[in-house]
């Protein structure tokens, strides 16, 4: 009997077919289908030249040296190191409402795969897998996919993104292969290209219209993302944490589970599918007591003052945050015993007995009754070769036996697989964290791992941070891997923050916010107003100009207020009050992304019916006059009120506006949503570096 399993969101349908012969294939990934009578799948492939006699179709989990000729989802090998063909003999499959579960086992090989596909709210779905060793001996288990399906053949374009350290996220758009195109993570950490994932789009597939695919990995370590061209004429994408060669070895009985895959499929564009993206990743978000409070406005010390600080600095620098109306202070970098500059202490997690002789509750505490939130730069996972620890554990590192160890900024990486290294991680934080009132520590992590931990390394940092937030359930935590080079859904259960990256120039920071958004939302993306210059670019950038590009994000502020003048001050602790007035409708809410003409990009946040829009110029118009903007979202609402909250933009030589702008600005100005939607907002001209600020009010 030939059974047709299917499960549907709103958009998308994953249809599967079970029959005695072939087991579990697919029928369908892609937009949302009613399979019907359906012919099946013996019926519908007809034969093929110079193919095998008996079809196997396109398996769920396909039998990789058994007909199958794309990439393997499940690698085994055994004692010998030959490998276990997995070609399942027993299909269990259970389908409920919002759940596909599959079981497939191979008396054989003695291996069963698990694995389900879920439906989340907000319309993504989670797919897991998992392997177990129903054997009687013990196998290697060399690689696993999270989630391997057949590409829909309309697509034509990968996007994917690359980046380093100060030049996160840059967005790559390629063609679909011909052969195979791969994009791999070997240096430990998810990278500073982004989360572990990529979009695939039709060809005519934008912001708001076309066929798109978003897939992500829950995942923080090495991985492989791979969409292979099969000579059958579709795409196999594959999505895999990599294992290290020999780190899995199954004895009999024992199972070892992927990280799951969250996947987006929307006929609305990208913006469409980073939605159901977003929804996912807030269901994994753990917030103190719940829910997410607003996000508070950051200081954090590390480019206000470097290294170059003491408990005086600190406190002084305190007093000017918190007269700029900042609600959480952040130590960074610098606190710590031995720790002056970066080429010792790390390991050490103790306050410097000469500037913090009680310790840090007295700094804690006055920056409590300042108002302030007080928050920790930690640096766990990492040891210097000159710190205390080292000297007492230097087995304690990664290492290859008989090898040189390659630091990194002068540090090496905790080995976070052994249980005595969590211990002794958890100790000292929790001694940390109980001396003083902390509410927040920034957990960095500042190199690639050389040699690899694999795959278990990065459990044993999940590990740790669970044990962390079980003790200290009301301490938020920020991840940051060298500004943004670990910021990804494996690490959300844990963190409430990524910081974006050391980069702050806000010409930079458009891009880098905007692919951040592709798959992480907007109230978990750290972004700062830097000084100016910025220090890693040197370029020069409007107070106002860097404070709109910040505010879409979670708002913090990276320097000395004090070094401000007094006009740049007093704008700033302005801006800092338009955040906290709009942060209810700019996080946890709608992200449409779009493109304008000459070269305007926008940016819209909020509910249904209200929503911010950032207008936002980096480079100097071409065109003698803006050109009006179409709004697609405005068609839901037959009238908008639009207002002009704010030109951010380098102070004096104004431009001219035109006379509406002047109403929009001290008042709501009424379009229908037909008129926003299809001949678009009129938009005021803009200087290079600007932001426009429209508030778009759904009226009757
Ligand atoms: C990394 C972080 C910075 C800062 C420094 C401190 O580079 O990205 O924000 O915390 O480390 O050493």
């Amino acid at each position: 009997m030939t059974q047709i399993h299917a499960l549907h969101t709103t958009e998308a349908s994953l249809v599967l077919e079970h029959d005695a012969d072939r087991g579990v294939v697919w029928r369908h990934c892609g937009l949302r289908v009613d399979p019907g009578d359906l012919p099946t799948a013996a019926e519908a492939r007809g034969p093929a030249s110079f193919a095998f006699d008996h079809d196997i179709g396109v398996p769920l989990v396909p039998p990789a040296g058994l007909g199958w000729f794309g990439p393997p989802a499940v690698e085994v090998r055994d004692a010998r190191g030959l490998p276990v063909f997995f070609a399942p003999d027993g299909v269990a499959v259970a389908e409920s409402e919002d759940a596909l579960t599959v079981a497939l086992s191979d008396t054989v090989a003695g291996l069963e795969w698990t694995g389900s596909f879920t439906t989340l709210s907000g319309g993504a779905i989670r797919s897991s897998a998992a392997i177990r060793n129903t054997g009687n001996a013990p196998v290697l288990l060399v690689g696993l996919a999270s989630v391997q399906l057949p590409l829909a053949t309309g697509f034509a374009q990968v996007v994917s993104w690359r980046g380093r350290h100060n030049a996160e996220l840059d967005e790559c758009t390629e063609p679909m292969p011909r052969q195979r195109w791969e994009k791999v993570g070997r240096r430990g950490i998810s990278g500073h290209g982004g989360p572990p994932g990529l979009y695939v789009l039709a060809q005519d597939a934008g912001w708001q219209s076309g066929l798109t695919m978003a897939v992500q990995l829950e995942w923080s370590g090495d991985h492989s993302l791979a969409i292979e061209r099969d000579d059958e004429g579709f795409w196999t994408l594959s999505a895999a944490a990599t294992l290290a060669l020999g780190e899995v070895v199954l004895a009999p009985g024992e199972s070892h589970s992927a990280p799951a895959a969250l996947l987006a499929i929307s006929g609305n564009g990208r913006n469409a599918a980073m939605a159901q993206q977003h929804a996912a990743v807030r269901s994994m978000l753990r917030w103190p007591g719940g829910a997410m409070a607003p996000r508070p406005v950051h200081l954090n010390s590390w480019e206000a003052c470097y290294f170059d600080h003491d408990a005086a600095r600190i406190e002084a620098l305190a007093q000017a945050a918190a007269g700029i109306g900042i609600e959480r202070f952040v130590l960074d970098d610098g606190w710590f015993a031995g720790r002056r500059h970066d080429r010792a202490g790390l390991g050490d997690w103790t306050p410097d007995a000469v500037t913090y002789p009680d310790g840090l509750a007295p700094l804690a505490q006055r920056i409590e009754a300042m108002g302030m939130e007080f928050g920790l730069w930690v640096e766990p996972e990492m040891i210097n070769p000159d710190s205390d620890l080292y000297r007492a554990h230097p087995n304690w590192a990664l290492a290859l036996p008989d090898r040189e160890r390659p630091t990194a900024r002068h540090q090496l990486v905790l080995d976070m697989r052994r249980e005595e290294v969590r211990d002794y991680l958890f100790d000292r934080l929790d001694s940390v964290l109980s001396s003083a009132p902390i509410a927040y520590l920034k957990w960095d992590h500042n190199r690639d791992h050389a040699p690899s931990g694999g795959a278990a390394q990065v459990r044993g940092t999940y590990a740790l941070l669970e044990r962390l937030r079980a003790a200290y359930p009301n301490v938020e935590i920020e991840g940051c891997a060298g500004g943004g080079g670990r910021s990804d859904a494996g690490l959300v259960p844990y963190v409430h923050r990524f910081w974006t990256s050391d980069n702050i120039d806000a010409v930079a920071r458009v891009a880098m916010q905007r692919s951040f958004l592709a798959f992480l939302p907007p109230e978990i993306m750290g972004s700062h107003v830097g000084a100016s210059p910025a220090h890693a670019t040197g370029r020069t950038q409007a107070l106002a100009f860097r404070a709109a590009i910040a505010c879409m994000g979670h708002l913090g502020v990276e320097l000395d207020p004090a070094s401000l003048s007094d006009e740049d001050r007093t704008e700033l602790a302005r801006w800092i009050e338009f955040y906290k007035r709009w942060r209810g409708l700019l996080h946890g809410r709608e992200v449409h992304l779009g493109e304008g003409t000459d070269g305007l990009r926008w940016q819209a946040q909020g509910t249904a019916q209200r929503k911010l829009l950032f207008c936002i110029r980096t480079a100097l118009p071409q065109d003698r006059r803006p050109q009006p903007l179409p709004l697609h979202f405005a068609a839901s609402y037959p009238r908008w009120n639009v207002s002009l909250l704010e030109v951010a933009e380098q102070r004096g030589h104004g431009l001219p506006r035109a006379a509406q702008f002047d109403r929009m600005a001290s008042g709501p100005v009424r379009y229908t949503g037909s008129w926003l939607a299809q001949a678009g907002l009129p938009m005021p001209i803009q200087k290079a570096e600007s932001v426009a600020i429209f508030l778009l009010e759904a009226a009757e």
